[in-house]
């Protein structure tokens, strides 16, 4: 699959109907596209890089002050593979090799900071730049005021991923990130920076981010070489806003051998707790909506998120 790439520069002109039919098309055939060209991007990413390999070299005990109350539906800050995916035979696969660090961006009260190094800082800085570059796709696709999702009403959640080497040759997950959509509207992803033994080395050729294009049934790896691409792929909750006239893009992440580690940060456009939709996708079916919806078959955005994370919460 030939990624579809455009220039930040294009962004801007929401009137230049040729970038806008190019970046539709992107995202409606295959479900993910490319941007260069965004302003600091490959310096703010090996910033956050940086910072995210410290805060992982810190000891388990420390990371752990981090951990947010999920009993409570805290989701904020450090946690270690609690999510799990069904595999191609329906059984559930914890993602044991993954750390993630959650957070608000921009920064909210709610956020849990490490104390010990700044995360923070290149954290937000990474996590503003993708969020601000993706509204003006949401514009070109449609998602805004016009079918009452202003800018205003999104959040950006931002996700700290490191995938941890596999020293175990018989594992039985050959995903870091097992087969999945993301529950909410839109998402960025920074390209993947690799290590092994502390070194930086090239992405390994059958590991890294898998894409299934909208109208198959294969997944393709997606080429993240260059790190100057930042991607976008869609969400569940934009294709119940579109009508399945937009589809979210199935994916996943396969993991590297020979004790390599990856690490990358994506960013996800969630609602705002009080946005209420009526869609007809066939995602309405979907327990997490049917079971969910008012008698007028509206559902909260915030009801959709929680009954998400619920089922994607291993246990
Ligand atoms: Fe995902």
């Amino acid at each position: 699959m030939k990624l579809e790439i455009i220039s930040h520069n294009d962004l801007i002109d929401s009137a230049n109907t040729a970038i806008v039919n190019k970046a539709k098309k992107a995202l409606f055939e295959s479900g993910i596209i490319g941007i260069r060209d965004v302003p600091r991007f490959v310096e703010t990413n090996r910033d956050y890089i940086n910072a995210a390999r410290q805060f992982s070299s810190l000891s388990k005990n420390i990371k752990e002050q981090y951990a947010p109350d999920r009993d409570a539906g805290d989701t904020e800050g450090y946690e270690q593979g609690a999510e799990w995916f069904k595999d191609q035979n329906g059984d559930w696969q914890i993602d044991d090799k993954k750390i993630s660090y959650y957070a608000f961006v921009p920064d909210q009260p709610q956020n849990k900071w490490p104390r010990e190094i700044d995360l923070k800082t290149p954290y937000l800085a990474l996590g503003k730049l993708i969020f601000e570059t993706g509204k003006h796709l949401l514009n070109f696709i449609g998602i805004n005021d016009s079918i009452g999702i202003p800018h205003h009403e999104l959040a950006g959640y931002g996700r700290m991923l490191h995938y941890q080497k596999e020293n175990d040759t018989h594992a039985h997950n050959p995903n870091w990130c097992g087969a999945h959509f993301d529950h909410g509207v839109f998402t960025g992803l920074a390209p993947a920076y690799y290590f092994k033994n502390g070194e930086e080395v090239e992405e390994p050729k059958e590991s890294g981010l898998y894409i299934m294009p909208t109208n198959s049934k294969e997944f393709i790896k997606v080429d993240a070489a260059d790190k100057s691409i930042l991607f976008f792929q869609v969400g569940e909750f934009g294709q119940l806003i579109m009508n399945d006239h937009i589809r979210a893009t199935k994916h996943l992440v396969k993991k590297a051998k020979d004790n390599i580690e990856r690490f990358t940060f994506a960013l996800f456009y969630s609602c705002s707790d009080n946005i209420v939709i009526h869609s007809t996708s066939e995602l309405t079916k979907d327990a997490r909506y049917a079971d969910n919806k008012l008698a007028d078959g509206r559902v909260y955005y915030k009801k959709w998120g929680d009954a998400s994370f619920a089922r994607y919460r291993a246990r």
